[in-house]
């Protein structure tokens, strides 16, 4: 997740909490000039992912951008590469990427045919939406996928229209996931065990589940799914502090890495008992000092839930 799941993010995490089986790493948009940048190599670099298994993933709708960049990363040492087909974001669907690639066939397909033209050595997997405006849109995209050497398909099965929003659109998801050669994933709304627990149970063939908003709430839902204990108190404080911390060293700013925690607080407080008025004066805080203050207000008046709570809500 951009500006969530970073590097930052994926260390800390994985060394409180033991790692993730895979880490997609937030989406990287190559250029025309066949060179990633320093800012993107800085989420990139395979010293800075060292010992976890990471999966980079690409934004374009152009093949020879893909190409490069595909062939950049298995040089890096990468084995697999995801295409990005879901991003809903009005500033990335104008550019007819992400999941404004999902209404136009027209350059969806090309791209498509350009990229597994090619001899790859690295794995294509990709991640889509269930279409643009019409739950009946995926016959065709499933057909269309169908038709190409996936290393793996991840499906958040929602329509660009829906945004983050309303159910999940399970019974969509459930009419089509069988029906594919190559393994596929589902991605939406997992926040507890009993969710990770009941989609595996309804999707049984499922090759993998992605979980996003839901573990930056709870980063112990994989440890306690594979029955290890849930997040203490202390973990979760030591979890943000190193947060912190991190943040401050790669901005070279606390005060930036504040306002990059608060993207962090907004889910994370969905495994605490906080009260509103406590979380309000978090997102308000306008420097260091307010937000220590902020942040140690909440962990002396809340307790750690059992399960992350759904629902994800900025207190008015
Ligand atoms: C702030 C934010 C950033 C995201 N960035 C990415 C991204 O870079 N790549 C991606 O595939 N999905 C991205 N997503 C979508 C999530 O990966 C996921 O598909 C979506 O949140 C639904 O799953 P969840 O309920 O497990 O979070 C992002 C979502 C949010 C809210």
């Amino acid at each position: 997740m951009e500006g969530l799941t970073t590097r930052v993010f994926r260390k800390v995490h994985s060394e409180i909490f033991g790692p993730a089986d895979s880490y997609y790493i937030p989406f990287v948009t190559p250029t025309s000039e066949p060179k990633f940048t320093e800012r993107q190599m800085r989420e990139l670099n395979p010293a800075l992912n060292s010992g976890l298994n990471v999966i980079p993933q690409l934004l374009t709708n152009k093949p020879q951008d893909f190409e490069w960049a595909a062939k950049a990363l298995y040089d890096l040492g990468y084995s697999e590469v995801n295409l990005n087909l879901g991003c809903p974001a009005g500033t990335v669907v104008a550019k007819c990427k992400g999941s404004g690639l999902l209404r136009n066939f027209d350059v969806l397909r090309p791209l498509l045919d350009g990229i597994f033209s090619q001899e790859h050595q690295i794995k294509i997997s990709i991640k889509t939406r269930l279409g643009w405006s019409n739950p009946e849109e995926f016959e065709d995209l499933a057909n269309l996928y169908s038709q190409y050497p996936l290393a793996k398909l991840i499906i958040h099965p929602r329509l660009k229209t829906d945004q983050y929003k309303g159910d999940c659109r399970k019974e969509i998801f459930e009419a089509n996931f069988n029906k594919f050669s190559f393994p596929v994933g589902y991605n939406g709304d997992i926040v507890s065990t009993k969710d990770i627990h009941e989609t595996l149970g309804r999707f049984p063939t499922l090759s993998m589940l992605m979980v996003g908003r839901g573990l930056v709430a709870d980063p112990a839902l994989f440890r306690k799914f594979n029955r290890g204990s849930a997040a203490s108190k202390a973990e979760i404080r030591d979890f943000s502090e190193k947060l912190f911390t991190g943040y401050t060293e790669a901005f070279g700013s606390a005060k930036n890495a504040v306002m990059r925690m608060k993207e962090y607080w907004f889910f994370q407080l969905n495994l605490l008992s906080t009260e509103d008025k406590l979380a309000k004066k978090l997102f308000k805080a306008k420097d260091v000092q307010q937000y220590e203050d902020a942040v140690e207000a909440i962990y002396e008046n809340s307790d750690i839930l059992p399960e992350a709570r759904f629902g994800w809500h900025k207190p008015l």
